[in-house]
Order: C-alpha cells, then structure tokens, then sequence
C-alpha cells in the first residue's frame, strides 16, 4: 500500500538525462532544441520510409534486417513442480495444466498466456518489443534493478526448498517499443529477472518493506518522452494495451521516473493504475508483489489490433479510457457536482482547431485560413501549442471539435482526443513528406473512426519555393530529391523537409477541403436526427 514517490535528488538526475539526451542528439544530427513538443522530429526517422504498411515487421531505415530480431527465443519457464501439476513446461502451447493463477498477458497466442504460477516467461517474438512476465512471490532487489522470484513457502527446511535447486533462470530486457532503434533502446534501464538462489530464498535475505496485492507492471518513463506523438506511440498506448485487462490492479514500476512525466500525466497515469507509482531506480526498499510485467506490446503507429487482444479492444476503446481519465478529473478538481459526461450542446456552427505550431513547418497565412474555415461555417479555435498548458486543458479544447487541422507534427497525436464516428481530421502534409503523414496520423486517425482528409501541399504552397530556384529537382519532385541521396535521404527529410519548410496555403484549393467537412458534418447531423448514428467498427 505504501508505495512511494521519491520527490528528492530527482532535478539532478533531470538534468542528467536532459544533458544527455541533447548531447547524443545534437552530436549525431546537430540541431538544437528548440521546444518539448516541436522536438525530435527526427525520432519516427528510423521508419519513415516504410509503405503504408500493415502490422508487422516492416524494415525502414537503419533497423535491423528482420532476421537478426524475429528469431524466436520465448521461453516459458517453470520452477520446480507445477501447482497445478502440469506438464511440459517451457512448451508454448502447454496445455491441461490447470487454470492459471493470474491472466497477466493479454495476448492472444502468446507463449506466456498461460503461465503457472512461480514462473517467468519472456515473449521475444515481436519485432518491436520483449515482454516477459513473472508469476508468483516477485520481490524487487534495488541494488542490482532486479526482480527476484521466490520459491512459494511451502514446507520449511523439506522438500520446498527444491524448487529452488533448478538452474537459476536469468532474463534481461529493457522494457521499450523500439528494441530495433539501437540508439535509444541503450538509453533504457535493463532490468533483471530471475529466480531467488537458494541461500537468498532460505536466508531471509529481501525481507518485504511494502508489499502489493496487485502486480507491477515495470515500464519507462524515459526514451523519446519529450515528443509527444512518441509519448502515446511508445509509452501510453502500449502501457494500456498491455495492462487495460487488469482494470488498474498494477502497480506502475517507473524507470526514469521523473516528477514532470508524472505531473504532465498525471490523469493518463492514474487510469492505468490505481495505486502510487514506485521509482524503481531511487527507492531502495523491497518491493513484494504477487507477479510482474516487464515491458509492453506493441501493435503499430497508434495502433490497437484488435484481434491480438483476447478481450477484442479497439483504439476506440483506447480514445474512451483517455476520455475517462480527463472527464473523471474534471469532476473532481469541480468539487464532484458535475453529472455525467455532458453532450454537446446542440450548435449551428461545427467546432473547427487550427494547430498552430511555432518555429518549423508554420502556415504562413495563417490568420487568412482561420478567417477562410469562418467563412465555410466553422466556429474557429486557434490552438496554440508548446505553451505549457497542462494536457488535459489540450483535451478540453480537442474533444469539443469536429474536426482538427494541421500541418503534420507531433501535436497531431491529440487526434487521439477527437470522438471518434463524429469528429475529422485533416492533415497538411508539406512538400516531400506526404506519405510520411499519412502513415502517422492519417491512417491511425482513419482507424479510430475518423473521417480523414490530407491536404497535400505544392511547391508554390511551400516556402522551398523561395529557397530554391523553380524546377529545382527538391520542390519539383521531392520523391526523386529523396532517392538521388540515396542513405542521405533522411538528412534531406530531416534539415530540408521537416525543418525547413514553412507552407502557404493555397485559400481556393484549402477551402475544397473545408468545405468537404463542412457538409459532411451537416450530413451527420442529419442522419443523427434520424438515429443512425452507430460508431463506426474496426
Ligand atoms: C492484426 O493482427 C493479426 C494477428 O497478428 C494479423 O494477422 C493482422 O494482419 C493484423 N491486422 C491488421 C489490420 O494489420
Ligand atoms: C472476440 O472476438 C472473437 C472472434 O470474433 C470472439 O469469438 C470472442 O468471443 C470475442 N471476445 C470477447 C471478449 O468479446
Ligand atoms: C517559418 O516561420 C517561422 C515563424 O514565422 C520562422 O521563424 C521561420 O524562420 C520560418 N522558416 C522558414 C524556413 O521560412
């Protein structure tokens, strides 16, 4: 119960993998930081080359040939006898060994969905990221960042010691979704599973301080945690797709915990669990749980596949558990009076959100295109960004609209707060990074049920048009600008493309794109009048 949340000694360390984190980056790219969430561009780099791809392994840039990461090396381990007295352990389909004490893998088809108690199981299978998980006495050693797995306390000084005569098992994994991106997956803690050596189980050594009644879930607060589109893509969405079955029964087990990651999501963090978070690097207590996670799922670009889950969940369900986070704090910072989430108000005018970013990838005409969407029929809100407003105050904004406009940047992620069946998105794509967009935002948004439109800009839109002579081979035809630079293409993405562009928005040609969610929102209201108004199926 009493978990703790170590708030000392934590601004140096802060500082330390700020310091960090800008060095590695400026030394490999050279540019400077210039805003939380406008930063980091260059994260999603890795992959961006990759097709509008399904699920799955799909190779993009500097990621490893499948090969070398797909080889299977899962293991469903089992210590000493089975509770449940079943048989062949370590074999995937192991099957008729009893019901299992906890489902804590979600999975379906997954080596450790049904793990015996007193077991670790490691599922490596996935390109993107090892999960393993750990049933039974699971207690925390500090000093090494491990968990330790106790034998069950049977029988003193007999036969209960046996289990612990099985060669120990040692698992290691840094608990993140890019286990392909290198230079960020060194950046992760390690963390060490394996079971208790005898002298440790009988010694009484790792005496409990705290003990849980729900399993912790191990995860990081770190990696690309200053972006947020990779916050939801690597972070939140995998925590919930890997946890949302235990309905907050999880202690989160936080590397990197650091207090701006907290307070930032807070609301997020305490829909995932209902119990305080452990600083598993600063806390020096043992920690004793009934079973653990380490690491997450994860599925794709802000993705829920909903047939890997064995409860068939969708990123609709995804968007409802952050509506529910954000509406229930509501409630409670008003004193609790307020009822249950309120329908809009009917309106005349659909709400429209122009993103406006700072810095990079700006529209230039901006005040122009906010008067163009009144002129269609749009209450318009322009939505400031990098402002150090608090997320939830950015939900508000977002889930009042019926559609979201911006140029593509991390900011989009709040897509992810429109009502899906109801609200748009529509995404201006810049000169050379159409698909790019579209991969990100645009089919993710697609998939939450929202209606999805991309403005893709032309070279008189863009500001390369002053930069470059016309017909330059960069603005003329950005696809053979990209594949004459051959394994430079990123860096023309990177310092011409995503940095260096601002857009101009062609007014004639952007008010068809308006004027498409505009009817088709009239259109909606219609057929709500006449009760047709089911969220769409994934
Ligand atoms: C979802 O996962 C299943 C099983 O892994 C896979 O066959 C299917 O292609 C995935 N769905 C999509 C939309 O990619
Ligand atoms: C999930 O979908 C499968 C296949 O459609 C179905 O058999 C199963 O009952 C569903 N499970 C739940 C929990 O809805
Ligand atoms: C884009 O616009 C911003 C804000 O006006 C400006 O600071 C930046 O220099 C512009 N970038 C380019 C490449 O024109």
């Amino acid at each position: 119960m009493a978990a703790s949340k170590v708030s000392g000694g934590l601004k140096a360390a802060m500082d330390d993998v700020k310091a960090k984190g800008r060095w590695a980056l400026a030394a490999q790219f050279s540019f400077l930081v210039v805003s939380a969430v406008t930063l980091c561009v260059l994260l999603y780099a890795p992959r961006f080359s990759s097709a509008p791809a399904p699920y799955g392994a799909t190779v993009g840039f500097f990621a490893p040939k499948p090969s070398s990461t797909s080889r299977t090396s899962s293991s469903a381990v089992q210590l000493g006898p089975p509770e449940h007295g079943g048989g062949g352990g370590g074999d995937a389909d192991r099957e008729g060994g009893g019901a299992p004490e906890q489902v804590l893998d979600n999975q379906v088809g997954s080596p450790c969905s049904s793990l015996p108690n007193h077991a670790i199981c490691c599922d490596r299978t996935d390109y993107h990221s090892d999960v393993c998980f750990m049933a039974g006495d699971v207690r925390t050693d500090a000093a090494s960042l491990s968990l330790l797995l106790f034998p069950p306390l049977a029988a003193p000084g007999g036969g209960g010691g046996a289990a612990a005569d099985t060669a120990t098992v040692e698992e290691r994994i840094r608990p993140y979704t890019r286990k392909w991106d290198g230079y960020i997956t060194k950046t992760i803690h390690e963390v060490t599973l394996r079971s208790a050596r005898p002298e440790e189980a009988t010694a009484g050594h790792h005496r409990c301080d705290v003990r849980h009644d729900a399993p912790a879930f191990v995860m990081t607060a770190g990696g690309y945690s200053h972006n947020l589109f990779h916050v939801f893509n690597d972070g939140f969405l995998p925590l919930w797709l890997t946890a949302q079955h235990l309905r907050r029964r999880v202690v989160l087990a936080a590397l990197a915990y650091n207090p701006r990651w907290a307070g930032t999501y807070g609301e997020i963090i305490s829909g995932l669990s209902a119990y305080p978070v452990v600083d598993l690097l600063r806390d020096r207590r043992t920690h004793c749980f009934p079973g653990a996670i380490v690491g997450t799922r994860y599925h794709d670009y802000l993705a829920v596949n909903s047939t890997r889950l064995r409860d068939n969940k969708t990123v609709v369900d995804f968007h409802r558990f952050l509506a529910d986070a954000y509406d229930e704090h509501q409630d409670d910072s008003s004193g609790g009076g307020k009822p249950e989430a309120t329908p809009p108000p009917p309106r005349r005018r659909p709400r429209l959100g122009i993103v406006s970013r700072k810095g990079r990838r700006v529209i230039e005409n901006q005040a122009a295109v906010a008067e163009l969407a009144a002129s269609v029929g749009f209450d318009v809100d322009v939505m400031e960004t990098a402002t150090g407003a608090p997320l939830s105050a950015t939900y508000a904004s977002v889930s009042s609209y019926d559609a979201l406009v911006g140029v593509h940047g991390a900011d989009l992620t709040t897509f992810l707060f429109l009502r899906p069946g109801r609200a748009a998105l529509a995404q201006v794509a810049p000169l050379g990074i159409s698909l790019l967009s579209r991969n990100l935002f645009g089919v993710p948004a697609a998939r939450m049920g929202l209606r999805y439109e991309q403005y893709d800009v032309s070279a008189g839109e863009s500001s390369l048009s002053r930069r470059y002579p016309a017909g330059h081979v960069v603005v003329a035809d950005p696809a053979r600008a990209r594949r004459e630079q051959g394994g430079k293409e990123w860096d023309l993405v990177e310092h011409v493309y995503l940095r260096g562009q601002n857009v101009s928005l062609d007014l004639g040609r952007f008010r068809e794109t308006l004027a498409r969610l505009h009817s088709r929102w009239k259109e909606q209201q219609q057929s709500q009048v006449s009760g047709a108004d089911a969220l769409p199926r994934q």
